[in-house]
């Protein structure tokens, strides 16, 4: 299975502080917000990566992540001309799949708690027997969202995306893995009235085939959204919160890229020393006593 992360976008929400640069290389805390999306296709063991961004912002994210040997991985990037809409991810990144299995994260989704690791390595196994999978989190308002709703047995009845008057308060989170059917149905969605090939679309014509299943995050996960400069914060308080209580960094993606034997010690020491000293480098150099 490959992975690719969505970090287009003109982010007009952020004005002016994302006039001139991408959103998701913004801090969330103490690393770029494009760190958590990356470090959870690592957690689902996805090592080869395709970044996708707009004509401005796209070097960044190469300067940023370069070639991904220094993670035992591998980067490559491709422009998104306009914001035609997530599902373009899949026209887009069908040579870099080339006839694999893919997972698809948003460049500004986080996604942190305990279990998650498992649940994404349950997702990216299910997709060879059911197709697709995608998640369901429990929201106070989902009507920003893409939303999903269950019958009285849990099946999925519908699929709505941004829907006035929700179905149920489960929306979809910006984390999707498919079969290797997917680029063949990205290439047969048509533009919505907003202009976009829909992602829910995409997952509708899966649902139709019966071919999809939404596994549950629950109460105790936290599935964070960076939208406006109040979540932001939010994000940014979240990580710092419970890394200064914990000791653990989160989205650490040198350590998880060490912890899932990609790189040796000596590979972590070198990351650690490079960077000069700082509470993050210093974390890393601490890993490898
Ligand atoms: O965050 C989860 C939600 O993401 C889902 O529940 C929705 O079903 C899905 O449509 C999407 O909704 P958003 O309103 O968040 O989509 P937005 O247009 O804001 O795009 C999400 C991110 O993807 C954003 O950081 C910009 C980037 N993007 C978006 C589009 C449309 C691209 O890189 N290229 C694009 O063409």
């Amino acid at each position: 299975m490959k992975g690719i992360i969505l970090a287009g976008g003109s982010a007009t929400r952020l004005f002016p502080l994302s006039k001139a640069i991408s959103k998701q290389i913004m801090p969330i805390y103490d690393k770029p917000m494009i760190y958590y999306p990356l470090s959870t296709l690592m957690l689902a063991g996805i090592r080869e990566v395709l970044v996708i961004s707009t004509p401005r912002d796209l070097p960044m994210f190469r300067e940023l992540l370069c070639g991904g040997e220094q993670l035992g991985m591998k980067f490559e990037y491709i422009i998104q001309g306009k914001p035609n809409g997530l599902a373009e991810a899949f026209i887009l990144g069908e040579k870099f799949l080339n006839g694999e299995d893919a997972a698809l994260v948003l460049g500004d989704n986080i996604f942190y708690g305990q279990g998650f690791s498992s649940m994404l390595k349950e997702a990216s196994e299910s997709v060879a027997k059911c197709g697709a999978c995608i998640f369901g989190y429990f929201v106070k308002d989902p009507r920003a969202y893409g939303v999903v709703e269950f019958d009285a047995a849990g099946k999925v009845v519908s699929l709505e995306e941004k829907p006035a008057e929700p179905k149920s308060n489960y929306a979809v989170p910006g984390l999707y893995f498919y079969d290797n059917t997917v680029c063949q149905k990205a290439r047969s969605l048509k533009p919505s009235t907003r202009g976009e090939l829909e992602i829910t679309d995409l997952n509708r014509l899966y649902l139709e085939e019966q071919s999809l299943k939404v596994a549950l995050f629950g109460r105790g996960f936290a599935w964070l959204d960076t939208g406006n400069a109040d979540s932001m914060l939010d994000a940014s308080n979240f990580v710092e919160t419970i890394q200064k209580r914990q000791g653990f960094y989160i989205s650490c993606i040198e350590e998880i890229a060490w912890r899932n034997r990609w790189i040796s010690t000596q590979q972590l020491q070198a990351l650690g020393e490079s960077l000069n000293k700082t509470d993050y480098g210093m974390y890393l150099l601490e890993l490898c006593k």
